[in-house]
């Protein structure tokens, strides 16, 4: 059985969702806003992907080496409670999925009978993926799905009847504010049946140098990464933004706990998008706001947990204690929320 993906559209939510907006609408309004902002989401076309591998390939990145290093020596603390029946093992914004194979090489080994669906919102990514399982797991039986997260959730509510196994790696929750994290993880609980587990990916707080070198990496790759994003805005929407005429900054903000990434331009100037039909002024200095990566304290993550509706069952840290797996298990008999 050969891996295949598809597209998620409206008609594939029943009862049909509200219509999403689109690229060129959310560019609209987060250009209109005070302050700017752009949507971390629309970082991932083709090129994004790729500079988002480069990222993780970063000495100082080291969210990816630390949740592969945790899943590469606990994966067995994942794969005990697995065994017996059939499972979905559903995976949210799964990039080049390679944390991920670990756990299903793992998985086929054990004879585990269950079937894989990763949920991103890039085609690009999706393909790429879907091409490797293909070529690496040809018996495993995949199903990719491409959506926007909270989409992908309304398209699971028709899905999640068997045993479910969610993950969420590599500290993409943290993308999230807070209220959109406990609507989505809240939004989660509710498809999920008793027994369920959900695997999470938390950056834990830590020295703010080390989490600051993360994001402001020697070989200025997360910056071309966030300057891709105009470079799409130029290319899918006819933007004429100058890429020079904008830096990339990320700072740590204490008080949310969030490390948050900026495009600021250098001067005042208009930028025109064919697209929109319209011209958006940026002052000299003016920031567009383009992620949020929230860190968390373990008490942090006991509140989101009991907030939402799920047990914690296991922590599964790294050597450094840098980064979180943490496993949530759903039971609905002792907790209404
Ligand atoms: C930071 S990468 C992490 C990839 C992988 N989980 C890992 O740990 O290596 C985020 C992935 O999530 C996807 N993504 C980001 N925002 C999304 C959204 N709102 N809905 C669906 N997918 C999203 C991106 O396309 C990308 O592949």
């Amino acid at each position: 059985m050969s891996a295949t993906y598809h597209i998620l559209t409206q008609k594939d939510l029943h009862p049909a969702g509200q219509q999403e907006h689109d690229f060129s609408t959310d560019v609209l309004i987060g250009l209109s806003q005070m302050p700017k902002q752009l949507s971390s989401k629309y970082f991932y076309d083709e090129r994004g992907s790729q500079l988002f591998q480069e990222i993780m390939e970063l000495p100082e990145y080291y969210l990816t080496s630390c949740e592969f290093e945790i899943i590469s020596e606990q994966k067995e603390k994942i794969s005990q409670d697995m065994a017996g029946e059939p499972f979905n093992l559903i995976e949210f914004g799964t990039g080049d999925g390679r944390k991920t194979k670990i756990l299903l090489k793992n998985f086929l080994k054990k004879g585990f009978e269950f079937y894989y669906i990763p949920i991103d919102i890039s085609e690009a990514a999706m393909k790429t993926l879907i091409k490797s399982m293909n070529k690496e797991f040809p018996e495993l039986k995949t199903e990719g799905i491409v959506a926007e997260y909270f989409n992908g959730l309304k398209w699971l509510k028709n899905t999640a009847f068997r045993k479910n196994l969610v993950l969420f790696l590599g500290s993409n929750l943290g993308n999230f504010d807070k209220a959109h994290s406990r609507a989505f993880l809240h939004n989660l609980w509710n498809i999920l049946n008793n027994g369920d587990s959900v695997v999470i990916g938390f950056d834990l707080k830590k020295d703010i140098d080390l989490m600051l070198k993360a994001y402001n990496d020697s070989q200025g790759v997360t910056a071309e990464f966030n300057l891709n994003l105009l470079r799409r805005i130029n290319r899918e929407l006819g933007g004429n933004f100058d890429l020079e005429k904008f830096r990339f900054y990320a700072g740590y903000d204490v008080f949310t706990g969030a490390i948050e990434s900026y495009l600021v331009s250098l001067e005042q100037q208009e930028v025109f998008i064919e697209k929109i039909g319209q011209s958006f002024v940026f002052n000299s200095w003016e920031p567009i706001h383009t992620e949020y990566s929230y860190k968390y304290l373990e008490s942090d993550i006991e509140e989101l947990a009991g907030r939402t509706g799920f047990f914690i069952k296991k922590q599964l840290y790294d050597s450094k204690s840098y980064f979180v797996d943490s496993v949530w298990i759903v039971n609905k008999q002792d907790r209404h929320v």
